[in-house]
């Protein structure tokens, strides 16, 4: 792997990668033999039916994702975790965020630019929102699950810890990042942030 922050595939904008978690038993188990011990250990305290599985097919559609850009296989991508949760890879140039709901996940990856990305399955009881607008926001008369993602997109791209408050941050006032809406498969809400003026992203699904 370069060891000078080159990335072995140029990223031309920032790429949005959808990923179906619902995948047969023998996939999963492929899938998890490009995990690392620890992860395969954080999948199997997921108890809840199918999560686990969920979270394999999540986890290696990142690594799988990284590793064309790396210059290594899946299994060798040396993920990392910022101070409050934030997976990184240090040493190089590549940036990415990843949001899982339901049964799809997304994956942003960019090139030097911070990025941040949230989803949500459609339907999802967003009341909970509501109190957490800015007047701008209120005034904006915008899909509440949408409003959500943006906020939780950007605050993702800052990767920041348990301060962060959703009402801090007003979408309709966004300083040093640009916001996107995704338009995603099955009906699911999704944001993008990016660091910059510059939200412009290609939209891609990953099948295995
Ligand atoms: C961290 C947090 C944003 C995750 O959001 P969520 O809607 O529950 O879940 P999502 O599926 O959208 O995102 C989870 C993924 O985000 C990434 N992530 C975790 N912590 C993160 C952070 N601080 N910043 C950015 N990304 C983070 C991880 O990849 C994680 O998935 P993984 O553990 O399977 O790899 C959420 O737990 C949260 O809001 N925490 C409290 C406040 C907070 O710490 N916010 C962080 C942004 S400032």
């Amino acid at each position: 792997m370069p060891t000078d922050g080159r990335i072995l595939l140029h990223l031309r904008n920032v790429e949005v990668w959808q990923v179906e978690l619902e995948q047969d038993e023998p996939l999963v188990a492929r899938l998890r033999g490009l995990l690392s011990a620890d992860e395969c250990a954080r999948a199997d305290r997921l108890k809840r039916p199918g999560h686990g599985a969920r979270w394999i097919v999540s986890r290696a559609a990142l690594r799988i994702l990284l590793c064309a850009r790396l210059g290594c296989v899946p299994e060798e991508v040396p993920l990392d975790v910022a101070e409050h949760g934030k997976p990184f890879v240090a040493g190089t140039r590549l940036r990415f965020n990843l949001s899982h709901s339901g049964t799809l996940a997304v994956v942003a990856v960019a090139e030097d630019l911070a990025v941040g990305v949230d989803l949500e399955r459609p339907g999802r009881n967003a009341a909970a929102v509501e109190r957490t607008l800015s007047a701008g926001e209120r005034a904006s008369g915008d899909d509440l699950l949408q409003l959500w993602c943006r906020k939780e997109a950007w605050a993702k791209a800052i990767g920041g810890g348990l301060g962060w408050a959703p009402e801090a941050f007003d979408t309709t006032r966004v300083d040093g990042y640009a916001l996107a809406d995704l338009a995603l498969a099955g009906g699911y809400v999704g944001a993008l942030a990016v660091e910059g003026q510059d939200a412009a992203h290609t939209l891609c699904r990953l099948t295995f």
